[in-house]
């Protein structure tokens, strides 16, 4: 009787791991989302001008719809030389590849709020 409970244990819990491991590999893939990652670079980088609670008196990117709208032309401006017409941000450091990455990712994924 011992035998047949941990053999049955034993049979449930390798169902129960082989099944979770399946659905694993969509859900460990982190998506990103302006909530999650776009919010905050625009946030630190492109204050106070775009961020009208700073004071920002030009284009409000602090809000997703803003941000959405006009990610093609975020995405060209960050990537220009700081010296080139249109460079942003303007009279800051150029954001480093990671944050650039990031951005041109969440447009790839379809710009999830
Ligand atoms: C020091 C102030 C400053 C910072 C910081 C700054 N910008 Fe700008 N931005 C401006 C000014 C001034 C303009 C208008 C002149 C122009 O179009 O080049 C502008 C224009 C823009 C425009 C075009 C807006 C329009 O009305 O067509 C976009 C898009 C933009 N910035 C994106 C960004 C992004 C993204 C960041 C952060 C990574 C950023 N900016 C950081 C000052 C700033």
């Amino acid at each position: 009787m011992k035998f047949l409970a941990v053999f049955c244990f034993l049979v449930t819990s390798i169902i129960v791991i082989s099944c979770s491991r399946k659905s694993s590999p969509t859900a460990t893939v982190a998506k990103t989302s302006y909530a999650t990652s776009v919010n905050s670079i625009m946030q630190a980088k492109c204050t106070p001008c775009h961020i009208p609670a700073a004071g920002g008196k030009k284009l409000a990117l602090d809000t997703y719809t803003a941000v959405k709208t006009n990610i093609d032309d975020i995405i060209r401006r960050v990537q220009l030389a700081p010296t080139e017409k249109g460079y942003m941000p303007m009279k800051h450091d150029p954001l480093p590849e990671a944050e650039i990455a990031l951005l041109k990712k969440w447009q790839a994924e379809g710009a999830a709020e």
